[in-house]
């Protein structure tokens, strides 16, 4: 043990008795920390290299086995060249690695652990496109806390997630990992996300740091190929993209992933303008900034570096702190210092900000504190966290189409026939983002549906072919699972042709040609051009990925015990040709129009998509009516009380999401057709009628104006209502006077909070 390293453990003791006295912001809520001047004491002691390690990300190799570190990790972390690991968990190996880096390190400061808990630890709950279709960020904040307890309790403290990258494109792989279209859910799902995770204090030893990724406009990419050019205006910046950054940040996530991507031109890790001006400057974001995998290197790639020194300088000044995987920083960044070409202040900026985040998370004062095997135990995968899994699952399915009121099925059958490729598919059920989930923890359809009739009803079961349709043949009802399997969509997934695989469809078509009763269950991480299943399948449920409680919790609605209540959190196109499809579209000059020729539509299909945003049905009809507002003229400051009575027409107690949209009727720039503000969830017994009110005020009736500064615009506006993006109720109100911005790129929210306030 050294000399140093005893000085260190003084060092930090007296740093943890600070950290009592000394709070520091988190978002809203305080977390203790050390303090700043002590972070200073201990910058003070470290060499250049000691300073460089801190921003190295080593990486874990994950196989059969779970997930180990690679030969030569454990020397790094002696020689202090590594400050955090990606996708290195386990109670034990991470209490070793980091007993390493804390006693036999000179300056003995933590390790950080990070991966991509992204929709589950363990408990695999549905994947978070399927998640944003339950319209309840409760929910989706639930399953995020119950991720971070399991994750936490396996060694880990800092998320990959949320990914609050907005997309209309579903040819891009990665709107599985979004919350779909629209920015008002994308907002509600992230903050609440960012709160899951982070819980009461980070310093708790049950909470993680949450990451708000990928910095900026990932999901505009062309074509929607994974990894390609952005090119995108500082309106669409504004209005589309950052709203969910702000809100994430404004929940208090304690750092941002950098994306691939390039933005008009400048590969966004080396983009100073959007990171250090925008991101730092303007939202006053003093977080951590992490690259993306390799994400550094990859400078190289983009034309704008023509060696690692280059790279590594550009990140460094963009403002990247932490270096993922490309080892750049340790390698490059002494030699560009030596030659004058990088300023050492930026560099212990960066290193400031990798350990307040350890602070803040509590580490100087426990480095241990997820490192323990009974809990991992005790935490992990709990029966309460798989109810909150099927809860969650089930609020997720939507039933797109449900002619003649085909489901649910009774539990009387006698022989069904649960068919398909995905019909007994485990790994599926987990969907694309669950590398720390295991395949045999999920429940398929074939066995959730056998569980559900028990053993007086006989289960037949066929993959795809021959099989499956004898199975069919011999069934009173079947139960046909296709879609995409869980490696058809995510990362690097992108496609041209969204439609059915050719053999299923073909499955489909001889199926349903039985004259039998078909429920069709889709699985798939996106939207699906699904126009000819739709023309002959009467039920249509779409289940995303569902993850571990897949099959108990599709058996609950299809059964009836649950009524479905999910709604399209992003738009079906019926073709691909029609995409970008999204309901917020402008009017354009020349609104589509079936009469008029010369119209914003298309001359060989329909303009509209196939099911629009916000769509899902319930097992009861839901009667909307009395639209009223608490006045029809207020001022810019005013709010705005908007009423309204739901009635459930049917026989099945549901939960009715109920959806609020405006229109800003006249303005000075171009504003959506409608543009969602308020949702909810409401619980109707059979025949039950309900009041629902909302409040809108002033930040509801913004708009950016020319100078993309918000401002409230005099002049009428549109409220319509329903229970899906195709509205039916609508009123009117009128704004009486302007209310000038000042305030530059509006949002879901202003104020904007990180650990590490100077
Ligand atoms: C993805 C990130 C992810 C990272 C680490 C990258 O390829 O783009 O979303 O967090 O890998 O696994």
């Amino acid at each position: 043990m050294s000399d140093g390293h005893g000085l260190s453990r003084r060092y930090f003791l007296r740093a943890g008795a600070l950290a009592a006295a000394v709070l520091a912001g988190i978002g809203a809520k305080a977390a203790p920390r050390i303090a700043a001047a002590d972070i200073d004491a201990l910058m003070a002691r470290m060499t250049l290299a000691e300073k460089l390690g801190q921003l190295v990300q080593a990486r874990g190799e994950r196989n059969d086995t779970g997930p180990h570190v690679p030969a030569g990790s454990e020397a790094d972390v002696r020689a202090a060249r590594v400050g955090s690991f990606l996708s290195v968990y386990g109670a034990e190996t991470t209490r070793r690695l980091q007993r390493i880096a804390v006693e036999e390190t000179r300056l003995g400061i933590p390790l950080l652990f990070a991966d991509d808990v992204i929709h589950g630890f363990r408990t695999i709950f549905p994947v978070p496109l399927g998640e944003a279709a339950s319209f309840d960020p409760a929910a989706a904040e639930r399953a995020a806390r119950i991720a971070a307890i399991e994750a936490t309790a396996n060694g880990l403290h800092w998320t990959y997630a949320p990914m609050v990258d907005m997309a209309r494109d579903p040819r891009w792989g990665r709107v599985v990992e979004g919350a779909g279209e629209d920015v008002e859910l994308a907002c509600r799902f992230a903050e609440a996300r960012v709160r899951g995770f982070q819980g009461r204090r980070l310093s708790d030893p049950d909470a993680m740091l949450a990451t708000a990724k990928h910095f900026v406009a990932y999901g505009a990419v062309e074509g929607g190929r994974d990894y390609d050019v952005a090119d995108v205006s500082a309106r669409r910046l504004a209005e589309y993209h950052y709203p969910p950054f702000r809100a994430a940040l404004a929940a208090g996530a304690g750092s941002v992933m950098v994306a691939f991507n390039e933005v008009n031109g400048v590969p966004m890790h080396a983009n100073r303008e959007l990171l250090r001006d925008v991101l730092r400057g303007e939202w006053h974001f003093d977080g951590l900034i992490v690259s993306d995998y390799t994400g550094i290197r990859e400078l190289v790639a983009h034309g704008v570096a023509a060696n690692d020194l280059d790279a590594g300088v550009l990140a460094m000044e963009a403002g990247v702190d932490v270096d993922m995987v490309s080892a750049i920083y340790t390698g490059a960044l002494p030699a560009a210092i030596d030659e004058g070409r990088l300023d050492v202040g930026l560099v212990d900026a960066a290193v400031r900000r990798v350990l307040q985040a350890k602070a803040a998370l509590g580490l100087f004062e426990n480095p241990y504190r997820n490192c323990d095997p009974v809990r991992a135990r005790r935490e992990t995968l709990r029966r309460e966290h798989r109810m909150v899994a099927r809860d969650l699952a089930r609020k997720s399915f939507v039933l797109l189409q449900n002619e003649g009121q085909l489901l649910p099925l009774p539990k009387t059958l006698r022989t069904v026939a649960v068919v398909g490729p995905l019909a007994d598919d485990r790994r599926s059920m987990l969907g694309s983002w669950a590398p720390t989930g295991v395949a045999a923890d999920a429940v398929t359809p074939r066995e959730g549906i056998a569980a559900a009739l028990g053993s007086a009803a006989r289960v037949l079961h066929g993959a795809g072919g021959e099989a499956a349709l004898a199975a069919a043949r011999a069934a009173d009802a079947v139960i046909l699972c296709i879609g995409e399997d869980w490696d058809m969509s995510g990362e690097a997934r992108s496609r041209v042709l969204l439609d059915l695989a050719p053999d299923q469809q073909a499955l489909a078509d001889a199926i349903l040609a039985l004259g039998k009763p078909v429920a069709t269950v889709v699985f798939a991480g996106r939207p699906l051009t699904i126009g000819k299943l739709a023309a002959r399948a009467p039920a249509i449920l779409w289940a995303w990925y569902p993850g571990v409680e897949a099959g108990s919790a599709l058996a609950d609605i299809l059964f009836g015990d649950v009524s479905p209540s999910g709604r399209l959190p992003i738009s079906m196109p019926r073709h691909v040709g029609q995409i970008p499809v999204h309901y917020d579209h402008r009017s354009t000059g020349r609104p589509a129009s079936e009469t008029e020729r010369n119209s914003a539509k298309y001359v060989d299909a329909p303009r509209t998509p196939l099911y629009p945003f916000g769509h899902g049905l319930g097992y009861s009809a839901v009667r909307y009516e009395a639209l009223q507002l608490s006045s029809e003229r207020i001022s810019a400051d005013d709010t705005l009380e908007v009423g309204f009575w739901i009635a459930n027409e049917g026989r099945y107690v549901i939960e009715e999401v109920v959806q609020l949209y405006l229109r800003d009727d006249i303005a000075s720039t171009t504003r959506p057709v409608k543009a969602l503000k308020r949702f909810a969830r409401i619980p109707l017994a059979p025949g039950e009628r309900k009041h629902v009110r909302f409040t809108l005020g002033s930040s509801d009736f913004e708009l950016l104006d020319k100078n993309l500064a918000p401002i409230v615009e005099a002049g009428s506006f549109t409220l319509l209502v329903g229970g899906s993006s195709a509205t039916v109720l609508e009123g009117r109100f009128i704004i009486a006077g302007d209310r000038g911005g000042g305030r530059r790129f509006g949002g879901c929210d202003d104020a904007v909070h990180a650990f590490g306030a100077q």
